[in-house]
């Protein structure tokens, strides 16, 4: 374990601490001479050489050796390849890079997997056009639990913020999740310069104005596209594969907890408190599953697709909110009999006023992708000018697929990439205007969507 002279879980002070807590990014240096004394003890020694390494997939394996020679450069006039002999050639071509220092925050739901794919070090991991990565910490709230499922003892700390401000970390994974102590984290390590990757919709959501100007003033790229649609790949798309367009309208089921409920109990006949149980079992539920059935989680994440959309942070409060508490097998029943599915839904569209904002329970067609959009599946629907309308779908919560989202945010952290907004102007708060418009209204309670 990492010991620092204090560091409760969640201490965000360092009055104790004379280290200075700046670390510099150099993704692509080629420079890899420094043998960098600071680095920490885990990183030096390696986590196989630690008691309980074993029970991760391949955290017996030494981790991130840079590929190529140390300061080899690339040949300018090297002879031609065999086609069977040129990865291996490319490879040794490639300068060596200094491993992207990774402190992952949290071993929960979510932040088991990204570290078991970290440990494991696959080659989608460090044979890449970026610094390969490197696991150098884990901070966790229950040490005996982290021990328990095979972290390795060295990596291991319950001290958070002494981790972000360790000079031997370059990018803070925060998976904490909720409120405090994670943005305060997150503000540290921005602070300091250094990059954060996190899925905490709700911290960007409600404190995002904030994080975006410092992000921008410091340099330090944030990246959180795990925060929206588990592992489907919709905030970097929207930002900047569709920066091109006017988006008119975004919405879609963007809540895995919810859509697995509302599915289960229309289709399998079981009761809410049941399929609400099973989501919670398979790690799709927030740690307070109010979140999700009140509507809260789903709030959060269009706050942040509309800001991507319509360059404004809606303030979370002044979207209408309603969740799904309250539904119960009889509405479905009916609604399936009037060719309707009852779906969490959130929406946002431009309006001559502003936003308008919404996230409710809607009647979809059920012949429509969103009525057929079941079970933990997120589906996000865009429209803009000249694209018309594109979608996206997949599993929209869950360690595993959140998890790619993640990695995916530290690989292109160590390619740099910028923030997930990058390219786009500075957006500051804004109130949504009202909810925005339907085709009618079902049983008096659910709007009604067209396909
Ligand atoms: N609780 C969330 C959901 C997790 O069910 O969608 C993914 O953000």
């Amino acid at each position: 374990m990492r010991r620092w002279r204090s560091g409760p879980w969640g201490g965000t002070t360092h009055a104790d601490d004379d280290r200075p807590g700046r670390g510099s990014l150099q993704y692509h240096s080629a420079d890899d001479g420094d043998p960098r004394p600071d680095r920490p003890r885990a990183a030096r020694r390696g986590a196989g050489a630690l008691p309980g390494a074993g029970a991760l997939p391949g955290a017996g394996a030494r981790l991130a050796p840079a590929k190529g020679t140390p300061g080899e450069a690339p040949s300018t006039t090297a002879p031609v390849d065999a086609p069977e002999r040129a990865p291996a050639r490319a490879a040794r071509l490639r300068p060596a890079r200094r491993p992207l220092r990774v402190a992952v925050l949290g071993a929960g739901t979510v932040g088991r997997p990204v570290i078991e794919a970290l440990l494991a070090q696959s080659t989608r991991l460090t044979d890449h056009d970026g610094a390969p990565l490197e696991l150098v910490g884990v901070a966790v709230r229950d040490l005996d639990g982290a021990r328990a499922a095979g972290i390795p003892e060295d990596l291991l700390t319950d001290a958070p913020a002494h981790l972000v401000a360790d000079p031997g970390t370059d990018l803070v994974v925060e998976l904490i999740g909720g409120d405090e102590p994670a943005r305060t984290l997150i503000v540290a390590a921005l602070t300091a310069g250094k990059a954060v990757v996190t899925a905490n919709k709700h911290v960007i959501a409600h404190h995002g104005p904030d994080l975006e100007r410092l992000a921008r003033a410091s340099g330090a790229p944030l990246r959180f596209e795990a925060a929206v649609g588990g592992g489907i790949p919709i905030l970097g798309p929207l930002a900047a594969d569709l920066a091109a367009n006017e988006i008119s309208r975004v919405r879609g089921i963007v809540n895995g907890t919810t859509n697995f409920i509302l599915t289960e109990m229309a289709t399998a006949g079981r009761d809410y408190a049941a399929a609400l149980a099973e989501a919670q079992a398979a790690g799709y539920a927030e740690a307070d599953p109010s979140g999700d059935v009140e509507g809260f989680d789903a709030r959060n994440k269009l706050v942040i697709l509309a800001r991507l959309a319509f360059g404004v942070w809606l303030e979370p409060r002044s979207v209408v909110r309603r969740g799904i508490v309250g539904i119960d097998a009889a509405d479905l029943r009916r609604a399936a009999a009037e060719g309707y599915a009852i779906r969490l839904v959130a929406r946002a569209e431009g309006t001559p006023e502003g936003v308008a904002a919404a996230v409710e329970p809607c009647a979809v067609p059920l012949d429509s992708p969103l009525g057929r959009t079941d079970g933990v599946l997120n589906r996000i629907e865009i429209e803009g000018r000249p694209v018309g309308r594109v979608a996206f779908e997949g599993p929209g919560a869950g360690g595993a697929a959140t998890s790619s989202a993640v990695l995916g945010d530290c690989l292109a952290v160590a390619r740099g990439a910028g923030s997930t907004w990058a390219g786009l102007p500075p957006a500051g708060w804004a109130e949504a205007v009202a909810a925005p418009t339907s085709a009618g209204c079902f049983a008096d309670r659910y709007p009604i969507l067209e396909p």
